[in-house]
């Protein structure tokens, strides 16, 4: 059976230079790659777009995932499933209709994502919430890696748990943004099953030592469910 509880490093605070090095150091303790794609318009950065996606499907073979922080999703996906991408990530606050990304998503054979900013209410995805695999909740405003958790997000995190369980959905929850042991640990308590993390495991002097510590803490979660 597919493990529920997984560890998304996210290549954001990867070398960039040696990405292909970055993504091996940790590679045995990720469950997928976090790839977040930011066009300068939903927020300031411009990062990564389907050609570093290219070069790592070249690279690995760990599902990428690709959290698109971008104002036109549906114009994106496309070009994001050529590239190679397995999973796209939209954002409910570009695509307050989300329902033609999901369609186009999984026309094209890719997993499909909602995500959901700080200061959205849980209620803006609620209807969508059967049709997606994985519920992205933003634990920092989107745009930077390094900030600080937002722990005032954890009631968020209980409250869709509690939402997925009383429907009976198998729809993962990953938080994203200034996960580290700690704040982990409290986010699974709290209902997330995927921890996404860019600082904690690559701003570290030793990624593969932080990537392991991050998914043992999974595997105990997971050997305990
Ligand atoms: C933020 C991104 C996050 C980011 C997390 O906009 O969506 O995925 O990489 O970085 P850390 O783990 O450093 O907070
Ligand atoms: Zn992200």
């Amino acid at each position: 059976m597919a493990a529920r509880y997984k560890l998304a490093p996210s290549i954001l605070s990867a070398d960039f230079a040696r990405l292909g090095e970055e993504v091996a150091r940790v590679e045995k303790y990720a469950d997928l790659l976090h790839i977040d794609a930011m066009d300068g318009h939903f927020v300031p950065p411009i990062t990564i777009g389907p050609v570093v996606v290219k070069a790592l499907r070249a690279v690995t073979s760990l599902p990428l995932e690709c959290h698109l922080m971008v104002t036109d999703p549906l114009g994106q996906t496309a070009q994001f499933a050529e590239a190679g991408a397995t999973s796209v990530v939209a954002h409910i606050e570009a695509t307050p209709d989300p329902e033609p990304v999901i369609e186009r998503a999984r026309s094209l054979g890719l997993g499909v994502g909602i995500s959901l900013n700080p200061p959205t209410p849980l209620d803006a995805i609620l209807p969508f919430l059967e049709r997606v695999d994985v519920l992205n909740v933003m634990t920092v405003n989107p745009g930077w890696a390094g900030q600080r958790f937002i722990p005032e997000m954890l009631p968020k995190i209980e409250a869709a748990r509690a939402e997925i369980d009383r429907r009976g959905l198998d729809v993962a929850i990953a938080v994203d943004g200034g996960i580290d042991l700690d704040t982990g640990r409290d986010a699974l308590d709290a209902g997330a099953t995927v921890l996404g993390a860019a600082s904690a495991i690559f701003s570290r002097p030793d990624p593969a030592e932080a990537a392991r510590a991050l998914k043992e803490l999974l595997s105990e979660r997971e050997a305990n469910a």
